[in-house]
């Protein structure tokens, strides 16, 4: 069993130029597995609005849904190194509102550290969070609180200027003290040049295999989803398909009685085989 991951774990692998492994978790048994598989950090990602709650997109997510989601990840104790999201408008308004709320992800959902998407202007909030001992990975590239900004999910960075400005958010990120930084949707060779400008690793989610790192959605991955998913995403399993045959073979069983069983049934002395049951 390897030692609990902590902000020094990954550090110390971005120095040695060891991969790092991260994925989402937003419930207890899930970073219970997560956390046996041996990834190094584990998301409680605002995704979640998604892929639990059914919003059409990260913004309605709340502070209390994020601690809620958290705080069971946490009761899992994963080796992994927690971080959790902080929601739209929980960082964006002053400076004490994101002390305050970084505070809570950590007091109340039992997160290790928190991330929050944004470039220089993030800079003073940024700097306050860690000067109050919670360490802050940032997000750069499609951030998708800024989606109506954007327009759309469309791929960042990819003409010199808005490429420029993001190596410039990415340097101004690790100076203000963050120890890692998530990279969304950018062309594979900004990434690459993000990535060999920082001692700070980057953390790649459709930025190409040049990062320090990868994260996915754990449902997107595992093929839990609806529609199609984006180029970015490699299915690992098809755990939807088999949720939907596993479901279809219990309705049928149950409505032909072959289910429950005499071995699914108890009887007086406990063992449920010495009587057919009246049907
Ligand atoms: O919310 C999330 O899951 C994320 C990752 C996809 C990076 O921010």
């Amino acid at each position: 069993m390897r030692a609990k991951a902590t902000t020094r774990t990954i550090l110390d692998m971005r120095a040695r130029g060891e991969r790092i492994v991260a994925l989402t978790a937003y419930d207890y048994l899930t970073a219970r597995i997560v956390g046996e598989t041996g990834v190094d950090l584990v998301l409680v990602g605002d995704s979640l609005g998604m892929v639990m709650l059914g919003y059409d997109n990260t913004l309605p997510v709340t502070m209390e849904e994020m601690i809620h989601h958290t705080k069971a990840v946490s009761r899992a104790r994963p080796r992994a190194l927690l971080v959790a999201d902080m929601p739209f408008m929980s960082y964006q308004a002053s400076v004490e509102d994101a002390v305050r709320n970084a505070g809570r992800l950590v007091k109340e959902g039992g997160a290790e550290s928190v991330k929050l998407e944004g470039g220089e202007r993030y800079v003073p909030v940024i700097e306050a969070i860690v000067h109050s001992s919670i360490p802050v990975v940032g997000h750069l590239g499609l951030t998708p609180q800024s989606l109506h900004q954007f327009g759309g999910y469309r791929v960042q960075g990819k003409d010199e200027k808005s490429a420029e400005r993001l190596l410039s958010d990415a340097a101004a990120l690790e100076r203000a003290g963050c120890f890692a930084i998530v990279l969304e949707g950018i062309p594979w060779r900004l990434a690459k040049r993000v990535t060999e400008a920082l001692k700070i690793p980057t953390i790649g989610i459709g930025a190409g295999p040049h990062c320090s790192g990868q994260i996915l959605v754990i449902h997107d991955m595992l093929g839990v989803h609806e529609g199609t998913l984006p180029r970015f995403v490699k299915t690992y399993g098809e755990i939807g398909l088999r949720m939907r045959e596993a479901i279809e073979a219990y309705a049928r069983e149950v409505r032909e009685g072959a289910f429950p069983g005499m071995e699914h049934s108890y009887d007086t002395n406990g063992d449920g085989k010495d009587r057919a049951p009246d049907r």
